[in-house]
């Protein structure tokens, strides 16, 4: 079995200062077998913020945890129209990406990384062919066996918007992308950006609206400790893995110690084969 914390839109710059302190007693308590952060580590990718965030992660490692981060568009600096073309995660890669893996495998999971914000607009993300392409190349070298793991920043589906029948893209690639997801059996994809956290298999009815090959599951988080909430507590995603089975778990803080949330988790079983796929084990509680 492997549990895997997926923590997102950390936004150092425009965080709770409490509420990092519970997400490391909490992860701390927990001790998943990897962290996942994907993205939004700053609010406007300033040193500073740069700086709280390496600052937070070392904590991590220094405890003695495995973490895979990938960047996020408010990663990339808003208001240096030089740097956003021309440079746009250099202050991330130096700060943040150095010395750090996109790739991690052992005889359980394989997880990949992949960097969808860019310098070209301000929120929306992408990945490019070259990109797409690493996911098969990537997921030829798992062991034989492992639970497949895609993540991003930004959804590789269109997400319901805050207003009535509002949709937040897709990222640019996407429809390609999840081709490649579905080739490389890929078993889930872990995004943020969203800042809600949403699972979903198929055409399930929140989050996603695209219909999805029911092999992927989409599992979106909340934002671990950022004040920009929509409506919602601070939340993290806890994710078991044993074999077939799958376990995705919301962890919640309204500004004290985090704790799954009582509405209980959601348990999946996949089976093989084109008619198989992902399928609820048990009902939410
Ligand atoms: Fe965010
Ligand atoms: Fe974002």
């Amino acid at each position: 079995m492997r549990t895997i914390a997926h923590i997102s839109d950390l936004h150092f710059g425009a965080h709770e200062p409490a509420v990092v302190a519970h997400l490391h007693a909490a992860l701390v308590a927990i001790r998943p077998d990897l962290i996942v952060v994907s993205g939004d580590l700053t609010q406007r990718a300033h040193r500073s913020q740069f700086a709280e965030a390496a600052g937070f992660l070392a904590r991590l490692e220094a405890d003695g945890f495995m973490l895979l981060v990938v960047p996020g568009n408010h990663d990339v600096p808003m208001h240096k129209p030089m740097a956003r073309l021309f440079w746009p995660l250099r202050r991330y890669g130096r700060i943040i990406a150095r010395g750090r893996s996109c790739w991690y495998a052992d005889q359980e999971i394989a997880v990949l990384g992949l960097a969808s914000a860019h310098g070209l607009t301000v929120k929306d993300g992408r990945l490019t062919r070259i990109q797409i392409r690493s996911i098969a190349d990537s997921f030829a070298g798992a062991p034989a066996g492992a639970s497949r793991i895609l993540v991003t920043h930004h959804p590789l589906v269109s997400l319901p918007g805050d207003e009535p029948g509002e949709i937040e893209p897709a990222l640019r690639g996407a429809r390609r992308a999840l081709k490649a997801v579905e080739a490389a059996d890929v078993h889930l994809v872990l995004a943020g950006h969203h800042h809600l956290h949403s699972v979903g298999i198929g055409a399930p009815d929140r989050g996603p609206t695209v219909s999805i090959d029911p092999h992927v599951m989409i599992v979106q988080a909340g934002t671990a400790t950022s004040f920009r909430r929509r409506g919602t507590p601070n939340s993290f995603n806890l994710i078991r893995l044993d074999g077939t089975g799958a376990t995705i778990e919301e962890w919640i803080s309204n500004g004290g110690a985090f704790s799954s949330r009582e509405s209980g988790s959601s348990s999946y079983v996949r089976s093989a084969g084109g008619n198989g796929g992902w399928v609820a084990a048990t009902p939410s509680a």
